[in-house]
């Protein structure tokens, strides 16, 4: 079945706590947190104390993303914020395989993002160590943005090559489009302006799972 994860950057940041438990009631799988540094990307949003406080207003999944230069001297402190599930992008990494590692022996789940003009080449070497894959189906450093129908296809690939973990699609999903990027492949898809900008966002959830 398709999981939902909701990006709480398009939630209420004077409400955070709030935002995250209800995700929770409108039936969320996963809660999205997108970490942005300013350089990898030209936007900041919030980094481990954020999720630290975060963490007590729900039980579900935190699916941390991190848009951050040099993940690896961060990845643990996130872990040990509460992040369940960390995903960060390749080329903003020195030693890819050092930071997976990181996560790992922290004892959660790592995933690799791949940005809409990236190959899934760059993904090969690891994809037996990782569990989740990220495909954006934006530019990452801002919510809202339009889907690249481009990026479709990525995912029926990756399932081609053997790829076993969770594959998640993040940017630019709406109700319109989830359909066609479920039947790519895709299990998980982050709704961030879909979802909390919805008038009811427990319907939008449903229909983002085609239910
Ligand atoms: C983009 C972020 C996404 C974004 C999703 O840099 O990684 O998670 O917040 O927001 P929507 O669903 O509005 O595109
Ligand atoms: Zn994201």
């Amino acid at each position: 079945m398709t999981k939902v994860a909701p990006s709480i950057l398009s939630g209420d940041f004077a409400k955070m706590g709030e935002s995250v438990s209800n995700a929770e009631s409108w039936g969320a799988d996963y809660i999205h947190c997108d970490v942005m540094d300013g350089v990898y990307v030209p936007n900041i949003t919030f980094g481990m104390p954020m999720i630290k406080a975060l963490r007590p207003y729900s039980s579900l999944t935190f699916d941390v993303h991190l848009m951050i230069t040099e993940p690896e001297k961060y990845v643990e402190q996130f872990c040990d914020a509460g992040a369940d599930i960390v995903t960060f992008h390749p080329e903003a990494s020195k030693d890819v395989d050092k930071a997976i590692d990181l996560i790992k022996n922290k004892g959660k789940k790592v995933g690799l993002v791949l940005n809409p003009d990236k190959h899934i080449e760059l993904l090969l070497p690891y994809l037996k160590k990782i569990d989740m894959i990220v495909i954006m189906g934006v530019y990452p450093g801002f919510g809202g943005q339009r889907f690249i129908p481009d990026v479709l296809g990525k995912a029926k690939v990756l399932k081609r090559v053997g790829f076993k973990g969770e594959i998640e699609l993040d940017g630019g999903v709406t109700e319109e489009n989830a359909a066609k990027i479920v039947a790519d492949g895709v299990d998980v898809l982050v709704g961030g302006s879909s979802v909390f900008r919805s008038s009811d966002p427990a319907s939008t959830i449903r229909r983002l799972k085609g239910q």
